[in-house]
Formats: C-alpha cells, sequence, structure tokens
C-alpha cells in the first residue's frame, strides 16, 4: 500500500500533529552547561572565540549555578584554570585548588544543583599536555602510568570538595580503573564515573583551549587521543572503560561523530552522554551572529539530533538557551 493511500504529509500538517508523533524529545534536565573558572573575585572575562561564555571567579559562578538551578538544568562541569601551572600539575590535586574551592563554594551555596568536575591535567601543566611528559621528550609522548597516581588524587581531591561525579577527559589507559580504585579506597564508593570513553583528537576543540589556557606548547594530542577516522576503536575504549568501572559513558565531539553515539547506544546498555564542544557551539554562534543562520533554531536541531543519535544528555554552551526555548 503506497500512494496514495499512504500520504506522510498528514502527519505533518498541524504542530499538534507534529508533536504528537515527534520521537525526539528536549528536556532541560538533559542539558549540562560547561563552566570555567579562575582564581580571583568578581571576574567575569568573556571568551572572545565563544561570545556568551565567560572566565569566572568562584563568587559569579556561584550566582551562575543558582540560575542553572532556576532553570531546571541537569548540572554543570566544572573547569579549573589555576594561577600557576607547572610540570606536575600540582594545581590539579590541591585539596585547596582552583576546582575544589569552586565545587565547595557550589554544594554549600546551591544545594541540589549536580556537580561535575572534568578530571584532566592540561588546565594545570605548564606545557598544556594532558600529563606527564619526561624530561627531555620534545614529542610531547605523556607518560600513561605515571599520569594514572595524578588522576586518581585529582578525582578523589574533587569527590572530597563535594562533585557529585566525576569525568576524566585525559584519554590515559587505565585511568577508570585507577581512579575507581582510589575514590574507593578514599570511602567514596558510590560516586560515578563519568568517562569520555571516545574522545578524538579533534579540531573543534579550538575555542575551548583559548577559555582553559590550555593549547599544548608543543606537539599535539594524537598519541593519546583518538584518530577521528576510528570507528571501531571507540567500541573498544567504551568496552575497556565499562570493564574498568566506568558509569556512564561520553562521545566527544558530537556532531561530527553522530554515528559513534548510535554505535554506542546500540551496543552499550549504560548512560550515554555527547559533548557538543566549544568549536560546534563556536561555528554556530559566528555563523548567527553574521545572519547566515538562524541561531534558535539551529540550537534545537542541533541538540535535537544529538538526542535522535542516542545521547541521553548532552554537554552544551547552549545549555541555557536551550531550555529558555523549550521552557
Ligand atoms: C581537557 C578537555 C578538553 C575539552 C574538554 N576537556 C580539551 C582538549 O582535550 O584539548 C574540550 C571541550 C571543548 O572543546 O568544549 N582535556
Amino acid at each position: 500500500m503506497a500512494f496514495p493511500i499512504q500520504r506522510l504529509r498528514r502527519l505533518r500538517s498541524s504542530e499538534s500533529l507534529r508533536r504528537l508523533v515527534r520521537e525526539t524529545q528536549l528536556a532541560p534536565s538533559q542539558f549540562i552547561l560547561p563552566l570555567f573558572v579562575v582564581p580571583g573575585q568578581g571576574i567575569r572575562k568573556e571568551i572572545l572565540s565563544m561570545p556568551g561564555n565567560a572566565q569566572m571567579s568562584v563568587d559569579n559562578i556561584v550566582r551562575e549555578c543558582e540560575e542553572c538551578r532556576k532553570l531546571g538544568i541537569g548540572g554543570v562541569i566544572l573547569f579549573g584554570i589555576p594561577a600557576h601551572k607547572d610540570e606536575t600539575a600540582s594545581g590539579a590535586y590541591d585539596p585547596d585548588g582552583i576546582t575544589q574551592r569552586a565545587v565547595r563554594a557550589i554544594k554549600k551555596n546551591v544545594p541540589g544543583l549536580l556537580i561535575m568536575t572534568d578530571v584532566c591535567n592540561c588546565e594545570y601543566t605548564s606545557h598544556g599536555h594532558c600529563g606527564w611528559i619526561k624530561e627531555g621528550d620534545v614529542n610531547g609522548q605523556v607518560d600513561n602510568d605515571t599520569t594514572l597516581g595524578w588522576l586518581a588524587k585529582t578525582a578523589v581531591s574533587h569527590v572530597c570538595a563535594g562533585a557529585d561525579i566525576v569525568a576524566p577527559s585525559d584519554m590515559m589507559d587505565g585511568r577508570v580503573q585507577a581512579i575507581r580504585q582510589a575514590l574507593d579506597a578514599a570511602g567514596h564508593t558510590n560516586t560515578p564515573i563519568l568517562s569520555y570513553a571516545a574522545k578524538y583528537a579533534s579540531a573543534f576543540y579550538g575555542p575551548f583551549r583559548e577559555a582553559a589556557e590550555s593549547a599544548p606548547q608543543f606537539g599535539d594530542r594524537r598519541s593519546y587521543q583518538m584518530d577521528p577516522a576510528n570507528g571501531r576503536e571507540a567500541m573498544r575504549e567504551i568496552a575497556l572503560d565499562l570493564e574498568e568501572g566506568a558509569d556512564m559513558i561520553m562521545v566527544k565531539p558530537a556532531m561530527a561523530y553522530l554515528d559513534i553515539i548510535r554505535q554506542a547506544r546500540d551496543r552499550f546498555e549504560v548512560p550515554l552522554g555527547a559533548y557538543q564542544v566549544s568549536g560546534e557551539f563556536s561555528m554556530i554562534m559566528a555563523a548567527a551572529n553574521n545572519g547566515w543562520l538562524d541561531l534558535d533554531r539551529t540550537i534545537l536541531e542541533s541538540l535535537t539530533s544529538i538526542r535522535r543519535a542516542g545521547a541521553d544528555f548532552v554537554l552544551t554552551y547552549f545549555a541555557k538557551r536551550a531550555t529558555a526555548l523549550i521552557s
């Protein structure tokens, strides 16, 4: 039975019909807003390549978080930018480091808001790589197993400060296991790990590196982040992270990797996140600011596509605007 009996346009003829048969829904609870926290007071420093986003001191971060809670946004993910960077990323696991202080302040002033922390070293190392680089190694080959110890300490310090979820984004092998063991040993058996399981070496992180002041001083991240050409390997990364104890997994970036999100959704029975990264945000903003795209429609279409591909939740710099659009 085909045309003229079948007419798919019948169910598209009014918004009330379209709404009834819509397969994918967006809700504020599915959005996580990334925030950049810096030392100081009263600071709100706009990130030029990410219009509307800013590095904020803890007092302003708390205000931003209050707004997120009021809007019903799913949560925030924190990235700390320390006053001083060094070769051993000591600011990352300092119990009084910038991220730890922000977490404590948010927990105290905005109870009930879900706090995730990004667990990585690139914002804290003087060279901008995600871990320990042996002296004299100019190829930027991060030493995997030494870095695991830093990551574990960092995760424990975030959870001690009050983080609800830790999200390792470094792409070292074995980091989920190292973090799980350290959290359990410290008595935090109930704190979930959201693993950036399939994280690609992507050009779309460009603006983030301005935001987090974390551009590598030499080399690039291709010896630890994934090759954009590989899909099967992403499934291995995810399977291994789950074996090591990840509670949730993430694919990053999102829009250029919708096939990976779909494969992960079909293959693994765990909550799945996707990160609509800085470059995805900035290219939409840039086109909209030029009058080339309709910002609000593009935001909703991009987020709907990521959800339709299979993501349960989305880390997105559009979290607040998208919430306003659907509420
Ligand atoms: C830290 C980290 C990065 C992003 C999230 N965590 C940067 C990178 O790996 O270079 C990128 C997020 C974005 O682009 O919005 N390793």
